[in-house]
């Protein structure tokens, strides 16, 4: 089965066709970040009104790419769509204008092309990046993390159909308090990114450091929910002192972006493990922006060595699965894996956008 998906839900424009779930056939991904660098931060009217431009290009490169090997010429735009079966979007959560431009579009397409339509939740979905894979499929029951620049949410997947909500933040998400703490250390946007490069700088210096250990917030607290405002604050404390101390310099910044990226996958990966000893599970899986971090994956490796038992053949019993960086990040190829494992057809009169919609179920 063929899917095409589309997903517009914050500043990236993409559409993708997969085959079964797994075979990426083609994933386009366009994002107006380049403008969004410039403002430090996400401007919603501009991201839809990029969107909108890039929307039909980029539908149709999708849908060309997999047939660039078949000679004959196309004579009418509808024939792009003669080997799709269904057409997937994200609905939400997300930008109101951003999630609308996807979502009229496959509405449109639905309508017009006669394909069946599927509305996909665009952080559910971000696990299903693990799903496309000629490697090891994940085996249920499994974690899942989800840490993105609004999100981190933990879920428990007994099957495709049993997706439970675990915990989530309870204020700044994992991404958010990158950002913000990277826009603190004047390091630009996106954060993430900013953050683990100036990281990686703070271990060739022997530079003394007058940087204090930074919090690692909710890391003992009994449950699986998580907070990241606390940490922001505690950056401005040591920046603020920096500053007085006029040691504000690059070798400083490195350090304390170090601590931060510390700090925060400290506490993804204590409470990912602490979920998937709890839930006695197959799998971990990682989805979301922050996922492409390599120091979490480093971590985690790392982690899951001392926190849990080898199996029989010394073979450790839970298996790791972290998307490449490109499947991390928002693209609309996990949303046509999705889509693939929740056939839940609907039709295009009733599909709406929902900026809303909840991630707990
Ligand atoms: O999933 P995503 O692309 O978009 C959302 O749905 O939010 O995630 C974007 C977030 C941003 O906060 C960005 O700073 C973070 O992912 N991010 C990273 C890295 N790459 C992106 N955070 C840490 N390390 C990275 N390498
Ligand atoms: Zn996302």
């Amino acid at each position: 089965m063929k899917i095409l998906a589309i997903e517009t839900s914050c500043d990236e424009t993409s559409a993708a066709v997969v085959e079964d779930g797994r075979r990426i056939l083609s994933n386009i991904v366009t994002s107006s970040l380049p403008l969004h660098k410039i403002t430090g931060g996400i401007i919603p009217e501009i991201a839809a009104r990029k969107q909108l431009e890039f929307i039909i290009p980029v539908v149709e490169k999708a849908l060309e790419l997999p047939k660039s090997n078949i000679k004959t010429r196309i004579q009418h735009p509808r024939e792009l769509f003669d080997y799709i079966d269904l057409i997937a979007v994200t609905t939400g959560p997300g930008l109101i204008g951003s999630l609308l431009i996807g979502v009229e579009t496959a509405k449109t397409l639905s309508l017009s092309v006669d394909k069946p339509l599927v509305g996909v939740n665009h952080i559910h979905a971000h696990l299903y990046a693990n799903w496309l894979s000629d490697g090891d499929q994940p085996s249920f029951p499994a974690i899942g993390l989800v840490v993105s620049g609004g999100h981190t949410e933990l879920f428990l997947l007994r099957s495709h159909e049993n997706i439970k909500w675990l915990g989530g933040t309870r204020d700044d998400a994992a991404g958010e308090a990158f950002d913000k703490t990277a826009r603190l250390l004047g390091l630009g946007y996106p954060g993430g990114p900013a953050i683990a490069a100036a990281a990686a700088k703070s271990q060739i210096t022997n530079h003394k450091s007058q940087i204090n250990k930074l919090p690692r917030p909710m890391i003992n607290s009994n449950d699986l929910d998580f907070s990241f405002s606390g940490l922001k604050t505690a950056v401005l404390r040591e920046v603020n002192q920096l500053k007085t101390n006029k040691q504000f310099d690059d070798i400083s910044i490195a350090q304390l972006a170090y601590e931060i990226q510390e700090s925060i996958t400290d506490v993804l990966v204590k409470k990912t493990l602490q979920a998937s000893q709890q839930y006695n599970v197959k799998s971990i899986l990682l989805g979301g922006g922050v996922a492409a971090n390599k120091r979490l994956t480093e971590k985690f490796n790392l982690e899951i060595r001392n926190f849990l038992p080898a199996g029989e053949a010394g073979k450790f019993e839970i298996n790791l699965h972290i998307p490449p960086p490109a499947l991390c990040t928002d693209n609309a190829a996990y949303i046509a894996s999705f889509a693939f494992y929740h056939q839940k057809q609907i039709p295009w009169q009733e599909l709406m956008a929902d900026p809303q919609l909840p991630v707990e179920v």
